[in-house]
């Protein structure tokens, strides 16, 4: 399919051999092999409809490397707060720019976009199943790390029914051949039905478990995720499971010297400042591969490589 033009909505819309294309173009933008002015004329659009840090600081520093210039759209201070439509935000944001990038905590946001616009999208994160970017930069971290991404012990802990960047994660890491997932939760933060569903209709291994020590020592990869406090209906049931579980060095004893541990930040409470400085901090990697990732996509999706 190439990747020019294409919409970034999910990362299930994409195969190992784009995704490998991808990986190969990161390789080349981190270590430098890059013009700074690759991009220079382009503009690109961020419209984001719920907070973040990575995201957007990320896309516009990578956009900024090629020489592209961004535009933020800051809902708070647009025509929405006058009663203006998505429809119309969007209409407004495919005549100003090249291309699109839409975060919002409603599911479908994404998809909504690429319908109306003839710009290309890219789903920065929307509601509670896609964030298509972030499990590239995962996927890509593992591979640098492990020198694969298949054959792997993967565990997913913590709110896996809220999580659109451990769900993303999910899929993009069962695209691979002989993984098996360790789905582990508190007992109220389990995988959705329909995600199970996915997973069992692709033929996934997956195993589910709110007792991390149980399969601890199995593990090549731990992705630890914080609670999503924002997306729970009832604040009452954020309350019932607010610190219920936590990655300190002692919940890692008895793993493999191998293991690393993966979070998409932000952090709250649920993996401690200790792991850190060990070995097994990859999170602060995934960040900065964010960057050469990044850049890449944008290259690769407005045709200049
Ligand atoms: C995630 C998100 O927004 O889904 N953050 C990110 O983009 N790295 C994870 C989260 O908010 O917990």
């Amino acid at each position: 399919m190439g990747w020019k033009n294409r919409d970034v909505i999910s990362i299930e819309d994409f195969s190992i051999e784009d995704l490998d294309m991808l990986f190969k173009l990161t390789d080349e933008y981190l270590e430098g092999k890059y013009s700074n002015d690759l991009l220079k004329g382009y503009i690109i659009g961020n419209i984001f409809l719920e907070p973040s840090t990575r995201t957007r600081i990320s896309f516009e520093v990578a956009a900024k490397k090629l020489g592209a210039e961004v535009i933020n759209f800051i809902g708070e201070y647009s025509s929405i707060k006058k009663g203006e439509s998505l429809f119309d935000t969007f209409k407004m944001m495919d005549i100003y720019t090249d291309l699109i990038i839409v975060r919002s905590p409603i599911e479908g946001t994404a998809r909504y976009a690429s319908d109306i616009c003839k710009k290309p999208v890219i789903n920065a994160g929307d509601g509670m199943l896609n964030h298509p970017t972030q499990a590239m930069i995962d996927l890509y971290t593992i591979k640098k790390i492990h020198g694969r991404l298949s054959d792997l012990k993967v565990g997913i802990y913590g709110d896996l029914r809220y999580g659109r960047a451990a769900n993303s994660f999910i899929l993009g890491i069962t695209k691979y051949p002989n993984n098996v997932i360790y789905a582990i939760s508190p007992p109220q933060l389990k995988l959705r039905d329909e995600m199970k569903e996915k997973l069992k209709e692709i033929g996934a291994n997956f195993y589910e478990t709110s007792n991390l020590n149980e399969v601890i020592s199995y593990l090549d990869v731990l992705y630890v995720t914080r609670i999503q406090k924002e997306r729970f209906p009832d604040p009452a049931e954020y309350e019932k499971v607010r610190g219920s579980y936590k990655i300190d060095l002692k919940s890692l004893e008895g793993s493999k010297p191998e293991l690393i541990v993966l979070h998409p930040l932000p952090r709250v409470e649920e993996l401690s400042y200790e792991i850190d400085i060990t070995q097994r901090q990859a999170y602060f990697k995934q960040v900065s591969f964010g960057i050469p990732l990044r850049m890449a996509l944008l290259s690769l999706i407005l045709g200049k490589v």
